[in-house]
This record gives structure tokens, sequence and C-alpha cells, in this order.
């Protein structure tokens, strides 16, 4: 069997302009304070990047789509809608503010909350809509938001896995009410942990603060992370373009896998962002231990390639309320394999080769 001899894939890649930056902070003393200058330009850059007026930083994505929710005024015994396949933490935000998850499937297309169906869902008490970019996919945020605004519910736009993208020419986290990015160790832009939450109303804001500050900050992000993360953030849109044209080279290198891999598929207008690159591996769908046995394989041969989100399909009805039968999102839980970012900045060959691999391993398995 082919392995991939291209690697490790370091994240985050060794960055001069990050190592002055701790430099700096180490000098000034700046990292061991709580607030200051760094974290103020750091907001007023993502501002000015995200096309928003209000950044709040913050401990975490999970925490920033909590803080979110909570900025909009969802309140206990309200409903929040959820695609049926998305990070689990938000799940989980929308019950510590004593919501409750209605779950609505993802599209067959873009693996993000579906349009059409959210236009459907029967309102017993929504307050808002949680919907994410996932997977170098992006949820059709024109629609979202149309019927968003005609029923008179918020919309949280976690941007968690896509800071850079964008769809129609506007940047993704300038769509929702209130929007969410991480700085997660993983994460396209990192500070090991972090995150932000954006916002065009200064009331959202004001209430994120307020629930936040328990005479300090309960869920912040240090100076020396934000030191570390704008320069990052000035290499966004270049490292995003470079990652970019390896995902194609990828693409067509496994283009004769058609019958086997599903991508997500392409959109018109929409420029990903990929923290992870997705497909379904087809066989799966109808037999889910054909995955596992397909990473068992991938991992020995050192392609970063891992499986999707567990989704919320099978969660019981004491927890959530189904919009249908969520049969898009039950397949993807159980088909989904993820290609993980570090390669596509990595030597150039090492993308094409884990594009090799994974074409070989395929076909060793179903022969
Ligand atoms: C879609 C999505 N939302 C939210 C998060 C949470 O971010 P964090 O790890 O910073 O809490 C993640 C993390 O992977 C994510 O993928």
């Amino acid at each position: 069997m082919q392995e991939v001899t291209y690697g490790p894939f370091d994240w985050p890649p060794a960055d001069e302009e990050v190592r002055a930056a701790l430099e700096q902070a180490y000098r000034d003393g700046s990292w061991g304070r709580y607030e200051g200058p760094q974290g103020t330009a750091l907001a007023e850059e993502l501002c000015d990047q995200f096309g928003c007026a209000h950044a709040l930083l913050c401990s975490s994505g999970t925490i920033g789509v909590e803080l979110a929710l909570r900025g909009l005024g969802v309140e206990a015994g309200d409903e929040v809608v959820l695609a049926g396949y998305d990070f689990p933490g938000n799940f989980r935000a929308i019950e510590a503010v004593g919501a409750r998850p209605v779950l609505v499937d993802v599209d067959s297309e873009t693996w993000c909350l579906d349009a059409k169906q959210l236009a459907k869902v029967e309102d017993d008490a929504i307050s808002a809509v949680i919907v994410s970019h996932l997977h170098g996919g992006l949820a059709d945020m024109p629609r979202v938001m149309e019927t968003a605004q005609q029923r008179g519910w918020h919309v949280v736009e976690d941007c968690c896995q896509q800071p850079g993208a964008s769809l129609g020419g506007r940047p993704v986290g300038s769509w929702g009410d209130a929007s969410v990015l991480s700085f997660g160790g993983s994460k396209l832009l990192t500070a090991g942990r972090g995150g932000s939450v954006l916002t065009d109303d200064p009331q959202v804001l004001q209430r994120m603060k307020i629930y936040a500050d328990r005479g300090n900050q309960a869920f912040p992000l240090s100076e020396l992370q934000a030191a570390v993360l704008r320069p990052q953030l000035r290499k966004l849109e270049e490292r995003n373009r470079t990652r970019a044209k390896r995902v194609a080279e990828i693409r067509q290198a496994t283009s004769g896998l058609a019958y086997f891999l599903r991508p997500i598929a392409g959109q018109a207008g929409a420029q990903a962002a990929y923290y992870k690159l997705a497909w379904s591996f087809v066989p799966a769908e109808t037999q889910p231990e054909l995955r596992e046995q397909l990473l068992v394989r991938l991992q020995a041969a050192k392609a970063p390639i891992d499986g999707g989100f567990r989704g919320f399909a099978s969660r019981g009805e004491r927890r959530c309320r189904k919009h249908g039968g969520l049969s898009n999102s039950r397949q993807l839980s159980q088909s989904t394999i993820l290609l993980h970012h570090p390669v596509l900045l990595a030597h150039e060959k090492a993308a094409l080769q884990v594009a090799l691999v994974l074409d070989d391993t395929i076909r060793q398995l179903v022969a």
C-alpha cells in the first residue's frame, strides 16, 4: 500500500511574524495582561475583514455560539433551529441557554442547513436559527436570512470552519445577526483557543458583555492570544487561496473515483475556505462499517483523514424536536470522511500524494 511520505503536517506552521509577535509580547510585558491594545486592534481588524460593526473577543467558538444566542435574547423555553448534522457543541449551546433544539435536515449539495426545509418548519416557539458553514460547503445565506426575516427569527452564522470564505461577493460572517469565529488549536486562525462574536447590533454586543461580566471577563481572549492572531489574519486570504488551489488539484486527482466519493457540490458565487475537505464515502451510505474500514487503512497509510460529526438525527425526542426524517443528516453522519487542512499548505506534492493514497486505498478496499 502507498504511504504518504510528505509530512508530518504541522499546525500551526512556523511563522516568523508570529514569533516576532510573541517576542514583542515578552519584551513589553503584554503577555501577562488581560486586556490592551492587541485585543482592541484585533477586534477592529476582524470588523474590517468580516464587514461588521462590532467584534467581541471570547474564549472559544463554542462559548461564542452560546454568547451569540444570549446576545440575541434567546431565553429558556425558546426553540432554536439547528442542522441535523453539525458541530456537537452547537446542540449543547442551545441547551445551555435553556432552549430546545429543532432539527432540520442538511442540503444534499451543500451539506449545510437546508434553506428549503427551514422555510417549512412549524413554528411553535422558535426564536433563532444556528447555521454553520461546514467542511467547505456554504449555507444558502440569502434564503436563510429571507425566511428568518419573514418569520421574525434571529440568525447565528457559525463561521468557525470557514474564516475568509465568501458568498455572492460578501464575506461569511456578515450575513447573520451574530456570527461566530473559532481560534482553536486546529483552526485556520489559531491562538490555541479563542473565538469571536461579530455583530452590527450594539444591543446584542451589550447583552453579551453583560452576561460575560462577572466582575471580570469570564470568557476572555488574552493579549497574548490577540497578538499571535493578528499576523495570521493578514495572511488568511493568501493562505485560503493556496488551500483552494490544492483542493482543486485533489478534486481533479480523485475525479475518477466519482462512484465511491461524493464531494460537496460547487456553488455559484461561493468562495469556500477549507478547514476540512469532505467527501461522502458512498458505499458507507448503506454499509457504515465500510467507512471505519477505510479510515483504519487511510490512517495506517498516514493520510490525515478522519470521520465527520456524529450528527443529531438519532437523538431522543425528549431533547429535541425533529422536522422530517433528517435522512441526509443521518447518511452524512455515517459516510463522511474529512481531510484535515494542514496538508493543503504543506509541500505542494503532499496534497496530491494524499489524493493518490485515497485512490489506492479505496480501490483495494472495494476490490
Ligand atoms: C462548526 C463549528 N462550530 C463551532 C466550533 C467550536 O469551536 P471551538 O473549538 O473554538 O470551541 C467548531 C470546532 O470545530 C466547529 O467546527
